[in-house]
């Protein structure tokens, strides 16, 4: 496995692999491994000759106040996880490799961009999608593999894949949880005891919301409110958003149907929390 510091380098060697016919898969991520993320590299193995994991915590996707430098960062244990999982190269660019002096170009996603976690991190999607882009630009690959846990960012990528016309198939794989619910995040370190206990409030909200509808209730201002009520108990919680949405357009709904997604984020303490599920199936 070869871990890969350079764009020109990681370009030359896609560009070689390309010519003498392999296929490509890429699984963007900000390192700092877990199960979810070793889930999608399984997948991306599947699909390639050569598997590329880029591992890059990029500034742009941050807001002023957030946790950029706090970001977890440990590319000796990443390595050792992607060479279990079989990752031909890494590509673990410096920020001045990205984003060098003069750097003035950057791809904005309309409209769905504008609600549930665009609403509270402006900046955020542009910084995702002009990564995201110059990933795709770089590494050419395929495929690319994303987790479900970023609904909104998987349907701006998808977003962006179509209307720019970049030629890579774009896949989502369910959410990985822990045991006792809790969606894998490399932000769930943040959380001391107490409060990991209280994050479990994020999926208990999710069944609370898929046992309220296979019981009847279609009404999503009466289930948000069930939710709210019960978050709201937890000491350290605070309601960025909870909104129960059409999966394609992102749109709020006020009833329940098979296109409903019910999105939340939700502060534990400082560390900002988001998870999400269909509510008419038990589908991540
Ligand atoms: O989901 C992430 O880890 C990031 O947003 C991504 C897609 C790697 C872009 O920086």
């Amino acid at each position: 496995m070869n871990i890969i510091t350079s764009v020109s380098e990681m370009q030359q060697k896609m560009i070689s692999a390309r010519s003498a016919g392999q296929t490509i898969s890429l699984v963007p991520t900000m390192g700092f491994l877990h199960q979810g993320h070793l889930s999608l590299l399984e997948e991306g193995r599947k699909r390639c000759d050569v598997l590329v994991l880029s591992i890059f915590v990029n500034p742009t996707q941050f807001g002023q106040g957030e946790d950029f430098d706090d970001y977890p960062r440990d590319l000796k244990q990443d390595s050792q996880f992607a060479e279990e999982m079989g990752v031909d190269i890494i590509f673990a660019p410096e920020n001045s490799q990205m984003y060098p002096q003069k750097y003035a170009t950057y791809v904005d996603v309309e409209g769905i961009t504008d609600c549930l976690c665009g609403a509270s991190r402006p900046g955020h999607f542009r910084g995702v999608c002009t990564v995201v882009s110059k990933l795709f630009n770089i590494i050419q690959p395929h495929s690319a593999v994303f987790g479900n846990k970023d609904f909104q960012q998987l349907a701006v990528i998808k977003r962006m894949t179509c209307d720019l016309n970049m030629p890579v198939e774009i896949i989502g794989l369910p959410i990985y949880r822990e045991a006792d619910g809790l969606a894998m995040s490399s932000r769930n370190v943040y959380l001391n005891n107490d409060q990991r206990q209280q994050a479990l409030v994020l999926s208990q909200s999710l069944a609370r919301a898929r046992k309220l509808v296979a019981s009847g209730e279609s009404d999503c201002a009466v289930i948000i409110s069930n939710l709210k009520k019960d978050i709201n108990q937890k000491a350290e919680a605070r309601i960025d958003y909870i909104q129960i949405c059409h999966q394609l357009t992102l749109e709020d709904q006020t009833d329940v149907d098979a296109d409903s997604v019910l999105l939340l984020a939700v502060y534990i303490g400082k560390t900002r929390l988001i998870d999400n599920g269909f509510l008419v199936t038990n589908h991540d």
